[in-house]
């Protein structure tokens, strides 16, 4: 039996809990077992950015964080290794998704699949695929941000996204209900799901509207420049990292990815771990000069602020 999994992070009832139950209800008629998760009723810590886990990375070492066994985000991301389809519904707050999923992804790193099969604790990638969701009191000019965001996290968890859906004009809860057309793309978007669920793995493929980034469907792009190994592009996607350039095809702009483009696109697992050899590169640069490091220091590290 399939198992889908879906992470909400909106208020109890509200829009997204809401898009998200019709998203799983489709699932759960294909005969999937379905549950759904409220990231504001666990305990998740915040990355204190100490980098242990990507100090063991770079030795080889699983690299467990130095949070494991004290919040619930062991349990948390078990469930999310085992779910063979995710369903991510959060809200737009301030153009991004809310702070709480941050929060949650930002502890991703030690539980990064492309990374634990470096680290020899996973064997091969699970076969996941998402959709996703975000519901905003706007429309799509203040929640530019959010669906490239949810997308490119998905991407950290080698998970394939299928589909995607943005729900415009809903400030309070269930005023998404007002809008039959976003429900029932809640739905299509199930039927999605469980269609890429029901797919052999390498045949998964993007079932929602195109974007101007044909990797990711992305409409996020910016201006490119060097990466850390010289390599550089004059446009990237913002999302996916893929590099090329602008072409105008039959009056439209179009854009076209380079030849050597995918190199830092962080979709595929080769993308990932060219950017863990530039962290390890980094590191090695500040290995290096330690002593400049900590005599340049002590000046900051004597200028004491009082705070609030
Ligand atoms: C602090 C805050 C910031 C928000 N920022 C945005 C925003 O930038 N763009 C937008 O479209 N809606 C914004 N909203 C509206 C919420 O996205 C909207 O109320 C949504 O329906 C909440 O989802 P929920 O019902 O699942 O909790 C914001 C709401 C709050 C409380």
């Amino acid at each position: 039996m399939k198992k889908v999994l879906a992470v909400t992070a909106g208020r109890k009832n509200g829009n997204t809990e809401i898009l998200a139950k019709e998203v799983l209800m489709a699932a759960e008629e294909s005969g999937a077992v379905v549950n759904m998760i409220n990231l504001h009723d666990y305990d998740i810590k915040p990355c204190t950015g100490c980098e242990t886990c990507t100090m063991k990375m770079g030795k080889g070492e699983n690299p467990d964080c130095i949070y494991k066994g004290k919040d619930d985000m062991d349990r948390i991301m078990e469930k999310f290794l085992q779910a063979d389809g995710i369903v991510i519904s959060v809200p737009s707050f301030v153009l991004q998704p809310q702070g709480i999923y941050k929060v949650f992804i930002d502890r991703w790193l030690p539980y990064e699949v492309a990374l634990l099969i470096k680290a020899g604790v996973l064997s091969a990638i699970p076969e996941r695929v998402a959709v996703i969701i975000t519901v905003g009191g706007s429309t799509q000019n203040w929640m530019t941000l959010s669906l490239p965001a949810l997308q490119m996290s998905m991407f950290m968890q080698s998970i394939k996204v299928v589909d995607q859906m943005m729900a415009t004009k809903c400030a309070r809860p269930g005023q998404v209900l007002l809008y039959p057309a976003f429900v029932d793309r809640a739905r299509k978007l199930g039927n999605n799901l469980v269609e890429a669920i029901n797919t052999p793995y390498d045949k998964v493929k993007w079932l929602g509207e195109e974007g101007w980034c044909p990797v990711c469907h992305s409409n996020l792009m910016m201006r490119g420049e060097p990466h850390w190994d010289g390599t550089s592009y004059e446009i990237e996607c913002a999302m996916c990292g893929a590099g090329g350039s602008f072409k105008l095809d039959k009056g439209n702009v179009k854009f076209v990815v380079a030849e050597d483009g995918l190199k830092h696109c962080r979709i595929f697992t080769e993308g990932r771990f060219n950017h863990l050899l530039e962290i390890m590169e980094t590191h090695k640069h500040a290995f290096q000069n330690i002593e400049t490091i900590k005599s340049m220091s002590e000046k900051y590290k004597k200028y004491k602020l009082q705070g609030i």
